[in-house]
């Protein structure tokens, strides 16, 4: 059974679709818990109801990101994770977090990566007016919103967009691909060959959808 730790910071939809997936799928994996920097995140309701185990660590009782990092490692190591998925974690990681979970952290970012890292990634992309935008699940290292990617989904991008109207697209996409990618790793089907991602045996890791 993976063990599989998922972080949040709010709604956690992704998280949702994740839990969903699991079960409707009979993964065999556990979602050992959900955890939020605030504990008020409203997805900490949906785990408890679905009876999984839910933590949070209020990033603000500690004095620096080092110090709360260094917690955070010891409360998801305490559920002994093979995988810990950032899902909306809105949290700049510490260099020492982000090497302790060397190959088994990924985070989902809403922008075809790389373009696009950061906040707001909706209005960037209407701002520079580009056709194509999406989501990107990838494996996190150092370098904030890079890291080796597993999979991407495309939207188009339509004249009359807001970056609510875009955003509502890309996430339908992102509840697509973030189950897929934790299924793969679960499955052990990833390899990373530099920062390329491989599936074996191969299956697409571009998802191009037409939604209005
Ligand atoms: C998602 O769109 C996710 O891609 C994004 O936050 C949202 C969380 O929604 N993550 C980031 O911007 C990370 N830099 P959710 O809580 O409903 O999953």
């Amino acid at each position: 059974m993976t063990s599989i730790v998922i972080l949040i910071s709010g709604r956690g939809s992704n998280m949702e679709a994740i839990v969903r997936a699991a079960q409707n799928e009979a993964w065999p994996a556990q979602i050992s818990a959900v955890i939020s920097n605030r504990p008020d995140a409203a997805g900490l309701d949906f785990a408890r109801s679905h009876g999984i185990p839910v933590a949070s660590l209020d990033h603000r009782q500690f004095p620096n990101r080092a110090a709360f990092d260094a917690e955070l490692v010891k409360l998801i190591d305490g559920y002994k994770p093979d995988l810990v998925v950032l899902a909306g974690f809105m949290r700049i990681l510490t260099g020492e977090f982000v090497n302790h979970y060397e190959g088994r952290l990924l985070n989902i970012h809403p922008s075809l990566l790389p373009l696009f890292p950061g906040l707001a990634t909706h209005e960037q992309a209407l701002e520079a007016g580009v056709k194509e935008h999406g989501a990107t699940v990838h494996f996190v290292t150092e370098a904030l919103d890079h890291g080796p990617m597993v999979i991407q989904a495309s939207v188009p991008v339509y004249p009359d967009d807001t970056a609510d109207t875009l955003a509502h697209r890309v996430l339908k996409q992102e509840h697509i691909i973030y189950p897929r990618a934790v299924r793969w790793f679960i499955d052990n089907r990833i390899s990373i060959d530099q920062n390329r991602v491989l599936i074996s045996p191969p299956e697409s890791q571009l998802l191009v959808s037409q939604d209005k």
